[in-house]
């Protein structure tokens, strides 16, 4: 079987190692990828829905697995049916639940899905006079896809006046700034939970914590993500039952109803509040770095769970009884300005932990760092603390110039 994998992060190795060792699979593809990705098949340089379709027809792809969101949104999914090749992704019209927050409310909100009060405005004033006379704080966000900064906590008025300003007007995110969703602002505790898609039902794994915040004691501005644990210590069977009664089951009768449902993941980025758990945000694809801590958990043989799902067959999902811990190795000044190009030495000291590259590449015969998260270290043991240390070590062996990474990744 001949695989494709879209995308170039650590989620992407995650995946990739999960399926390297599966007899069934003879040739991996990466489009983008990286160092690890390199090792375990071939990466390719070509990119954009168009490119990629004749790229997977040319070497006969089998399965194409959809990694990030943007080739989502842009289509890739609609382009590949309509070749006959086989893709595991939704269409467009489904990644808008990712890719457009004002349709993924109004999706909830039509659904009776639990999720923050909120009202969406494509008009300037209108949302001014709105801010005018709510309490504060107040989360405005940019409706379109804005790499991970569209959201803003807005603490005054101000503050929302200056953000609506900078969003609508000023446009600093581009299209995502037209319409803006603004809603209550919710306190508690976030958790990932990601669910597979067999065109019907929804099958979620364990709960994530992903720790999204740069700096030490969630400090500074947000990542992508600076480490993950799982399974999330305070998700509770409590908070999984309310997730499922008001969460889960609505979305697949919402997607069921507006003829949205399809084959892939679905993750659901929650808040627990003293009031239950609410639903934050869709995103329409595996997490980064959620990923690197499920796919060592996952019992499940990967490639039979995508292709149950693709067959519309129920799944089992099943996890190892243990915790996982993924710390981030990132490039100093990420999520701002960085510099790239340092050799990654020491790795062939690493001891126990999984290494997923994420920003990269090989160069002759070492490793340089081409990205802001530039790698994970992974460990799953039986408690949490264990792998802590073994990740912890790990990473005081490894250096690069202007390493950074956070001091509290599973400690709780
Ligand atoms: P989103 O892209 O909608 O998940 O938002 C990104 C991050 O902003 C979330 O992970 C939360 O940390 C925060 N956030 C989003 N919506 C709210 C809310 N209503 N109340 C508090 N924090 C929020
Ligand atoms: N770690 C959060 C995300 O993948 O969106």
């Amino acid at each position: 079987m001949k695989i494709l994998i879209v995308g170039n992060g650590g989620r992407e190795s995650a995946l990739a190692w999960k399926l390297k060792d599966d007899p069934r699979v003879t040739e991996m593809y990466f489009a983008g990828g990286n160092a690890s990705t390199q090792e375990w098949g071939k990466n390719i340089v070509e990119s954009g829905v168009e490119e990629l379709r004749n790229f997977a027809l040319k070497k006969q792809i089998d399965l194409t697995i959809v990694g990030p969101e943007a080739p989502l949104v842009a289509g890739l999914v609609d382009e590949f049916k309509n070749y006959d090749l086989k893709v595991f992704g939704p269409r467009k019209r489904a990644a808008e639940l990712e890719g457009s927050k004002a349709f993924s409310k109004k999706f909830m909100q039509d659904n009776t899905i639990k999720t923050a009060k909120a009202k969406i405005f494509e008009s300037y004033n209108d949302a001014i006079d709105y801010v005018s006379e709510q309490s504060f704080p107040l989360v405005i966000k940019a409706s379109g896809l804005a790499g991970g900064k569209g959201v803003i906590i807005c603490q005054n008025l101000t503050d929302a006046k200056a953000t609506i300003h900078a969003l609508m007007i000023e446009r600093i995110y581009g299209d995502a700034g037209i319409q803006l969703v603004i809603e209550e602002y919710l306190k508690g505790f976030e958790a990932s939970v990601i669910a597979f898609s067999n065109g019907k039902n929804l099958f979620p794994c364990i709960a994530v914590k992903d720790y999204k915040k740069a700096g030490n004691g969630d400090k500074g501005p947000n990542t992508g993500g600076m480490g993950t644990v799982a399974p999330s210590p305070q998700f509770t069977e409590a908070h999984y039952e309310d997730f499922k009664k008001n969460i889960l089951e609505p979305t697949i009768l919402g997607l069921e109803a507006q003829n949205l449902q399809f084959k892939g993941f679905i993750f659901f980025g929650l808040m627990i509040t003293e009031n239950g758990t609410y639903l934050l945000e869709y995103n329409m694809r595996m997490g980064d770095p959620e990923t690197q801590v499920l796919m060592p958990l996952l019992e499940n043989n990967l490639l039979d769970v995508i292709n149950d799902c693709m067959e519309g067959k129920d799944v089992q999902l099943s996890f190892k009884n243990e915790k996982a811990v993924c710390l981030v190795m990132a490039s100093g000044g990420y999520p701002g300005r960085y510099d790239t190009g340092f050799e990654i030495r020491n790795l062939d000291k690493v001891k126990d932990s999984i290494v997923f590259f994420a920003g990269a590449a090989h160069k002759g015969t070492h490793f340089v760092t081409n990205g802001g998260r530039v790698l994970n270290l992974v460990a799953t043991a039986e408690t949490y603390e264990q792998a802590r240390a073994t990740v912890y070590e790990d990473a005081k062996t490894i250096n690069f110039d202007y390493e950074y990474y956070r001091e509290d990744i599973g400690k709780f």
